[in-house]
């Protein structure tokens, strides 16, 4: 995946284009969002509140946000910031991992590389203008 969008909206429609997915049968389906400050990872997530009928709050002070779904096969969505966090040491990180009812999108996930597994899908956002953002997938070949 790779697409320019030129508003908001445009952001927020696009998480639709990733959710072709069904879980893993051994551990949680993880997406990493990587981008500069602004760069509309927290805008790109709030798309999925059409999507899942939820309302998703900012996950910058709480770090880990947990919504009951029912999408998929997928039971509960955690949406994380990793924004001021350098260990993932006391947040039940990685017991969040091992159930394949998780779907995890997380920010700023190269703050804790090493916590971040290898099936971790990434996905790139990059400031293009004031409305413009570039946002594409790439493996991570850390
Ligand atoms: N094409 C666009 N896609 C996404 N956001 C856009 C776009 N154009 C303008 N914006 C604005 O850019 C900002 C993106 O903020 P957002 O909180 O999504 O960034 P972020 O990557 O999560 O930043 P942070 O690292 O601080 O968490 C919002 O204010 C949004 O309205
Ligand atoms: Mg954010």
């Amino acid at each position: 995946m790779e697409q320019i969008t030129k508003s908001e909206k445009e952001t927020r429609e696009l998480v639709g284009k990733i959710l072709d997915i069904s879980p893993f049968k051994e551990h949680a389906t993880v997406f990493v969002l990587e981008g500069e400050l602004g760069s509309g990872k927290t805008t790109f997530v709030k798309g999925l509140e059409e999507i899942l009928k939820i309302r998703i709050k900012s996950p910058t002070f709480n770090i880990i946000n947990k919504y009951k779904i029912d999408f998929k096969g997928f039971k509960y969505l955690y949406h994380i910031d990793f924004y001021r966090v350098s260990d993932v040491l006391g947040l039940e990180f990685e017991e969040i991992l091992k159930s394949k009812e998780n779907l995890i999108f997380i920010e700023w996930g190269s703050n804790v590389l090493k916590a971040i597994p290898r099936y971790a899908k990434w996905l790139y956002f990059e400031y293009k203008g004031e409305d413009k953002r570039r946002i594409y997938e790439k493996n991570n070949n850390y």
